[in-house]
């Protein structure tokens, strides 16, 4: 198996912490320059971009919002400058305000659809721009990688979580329609569905054992997902190896979607 990202560049979004963190600081090691963009936690994306300098690879930091048209912009002029060439774009940035449905307010609503769906299709337009000026290269079979980061809450519904769960059914029908869209540009869209992976956003899931014993009767594999199997699947999506896939939201739960409550019972 030959990986062969060395040289290229990824611009992955809210990589200050979590899963973003874990997929730049993969891409880096497979020898991606990386651009870390955070929203407000500056001294942890300076660490992560530390991580990869002192082992030899290139990063920058760039502070932006991607619900912002204006930041995004820059922060792709930005990768521009630094770099000349983007390759790989992982529009992973997302965020959760849960309520119950009669209880959420506009606010709640807006935050989390402003974020986690149109900050997805600001960041995926614009690296699908740049891939398009730019062309076919030669360190690559495709013009460029759009990776947007789903959930498998882009299938399953959930309560609690209706502003979350649209943004993200929302993101399964963006990157489908662009990758229909874009195949002709030689440009390949696909979508990481996580299920429940050990990160801040869903601390309250994990960090007691209670939590933890509730959470895993919900994944057949019997064990919580960790930061680096999202990077080993984001290291794939963004080299050749994965050249004739575009359109698809891979799953990646631990068995999450397989109707687990149908062991004890049906
Ligand atoms: P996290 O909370 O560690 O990471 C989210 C990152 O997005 C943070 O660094 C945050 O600062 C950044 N962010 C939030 N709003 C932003 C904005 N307006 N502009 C730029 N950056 C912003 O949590 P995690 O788990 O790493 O989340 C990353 C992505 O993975 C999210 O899209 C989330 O929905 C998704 N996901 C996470 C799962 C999990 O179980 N941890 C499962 C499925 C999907
Ligand atoms: C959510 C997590 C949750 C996971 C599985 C993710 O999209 O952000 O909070 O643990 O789905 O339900």
């Amino acid at each position: 198996m030959n990986i062969d990202l060395a040289g290229q560049t990824a611009l992955v979004t809210g990589s200050s912490t979590g899963l973003g963190r874990a997929c730049a600081l993969g891409l880096a090691a497979e020898g991606m320059n990386v651009v870390i963009n955070y929203h407000s936690s500056k001294d942890e994306a300076d660490d992560t971009a530390h991580e990869i300098t002192q082992r030899g690879g290139k990063a920058i930091v760039v502070q932006a919002d991607v619900s912002q048209e204006d930041d995004v912009s820059r922060m792709f002029a930005e990768c521009n400058e630094a770099f000349g060439h983007l390759d790989v774009v992982v529009a992973n940035a997302g965020l959760q305000a849960d309520a119950a449905f009669t209880e959420m307010t506009l606010a709640e609503w807006n935050r989390v659809i402003n974020v986690d769906l149109t900050g997805q299709f600001l960041c995926c337009r614009e690296a699908a721009r740049v891939f398009r000026k730019q062309g076919i290269h030669a360190h690559s079979t495709s013009a460029g990688k759009i990776i947007c980061m789903s959930s498998v809450h882009d299938e399953i519904p959930w309560a609690g979580h209706v502003n979350y769960a649209a943004a993200k059914g929302g993101v399964k029908m963006l990157m489908e329609s662009m990758a229909q869209e874009l195949a002709a540009d030689k440009i390949r869209v696909n979508a990481i569905s996580p299920g429940a992976i050990r990160t801040d956003i869903n601390k309250a899931a994990w960090s007691t054992e209670q939590a933890m014993d509730k959470l895993l009767q919900l994944i057949p594999y019997g064990r919580i997902g960790e930061s680096e199997d999202i990077a080993n699947l984001c290291i794939f999506l963004a080299s050749d190896l994965s050249d004739y896939i575009t359109g698809e939201s891979i799953h990646i739960d631990g068995g999450m979607m397989l109707y687990p409550g149908f062991r004890f019972g049906g």
